[in-house]
């Protein structure tokens, strides 16, 4: 298991370091948000998808229609389980559609569905610190996932 934790200190901050983790990612590369409402999943998500070169405009809390893709040179399927309720539920989604290799899938609330993460998922917590603070913490098992994880470890506020 790798672990990094990092602080950052405004919405904007939050944003910068997913353009900074997206200089990373690749198809196939799955994260794992976790955190409670408002702990700033989607505001990573917008940093996510701007430093992937995508259309942030597009980019919202996927709470009622499930998944959404933003097309891009590396497409990002980005999906809400919050509203995910039991195994049947969970087992019932298409996980070739969700997981695909050309594509990065990025999940919110992705504990609600923790049987079907891949190994290969890079574990994202946000935590409500004081004010705008957000405790951020990567975590990794998969040695792809990990080599992610070390690479936040020189993001810089
Ligand atoms: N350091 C920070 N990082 C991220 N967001 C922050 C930070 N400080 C303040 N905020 C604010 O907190 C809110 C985070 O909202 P966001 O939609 O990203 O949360 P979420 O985790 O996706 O919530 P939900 O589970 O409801 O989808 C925004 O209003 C943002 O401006
Ligand atoms: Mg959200």
């Amino acid at each position: 298991m790798k672990t990094v934790t990092l602080m950052t200190h405004s919405a904007e901050n939050t944003e910068a370091l997913g353009v900074y983790l997206a200089r990373r990612l690749k198809g196939g590369d799955v994260l794992g948000l976790t955190g409670d409402l408002g702990a700033g999943k989607t505001t990573l998500v917008r940093g996510l998808a701007s430093g992937l070169g995508l259309d942030t405009a597009q980019v919202k809390s996927p709470t009622y229609v499930l998944m959404h893709e933003y097309p891009g040179e590396i497409p990002v399927i980005h999906m809400d389980a919050y509203r995910l309720e039991g195994a049947g539920e969970v087992n019932a989604l298409d996980v070739d559609l969700m997981f695909h290799p050309h594509k990065v899938t990025i999940i919110e609330w992705a504990k609600n569905c923790e049987a079907i993460m891949p190994q290969q998922t890079v574990w994202i917590h946000l935590d409500y610190q004081d004010g705008d603070q957000r405790n951020i913490v990567f975590e990794a098992q998969h040695a792809r996932a990990q080599d992610i994880v070390q690479y936040m470890e020189s993001f810089e506020k």
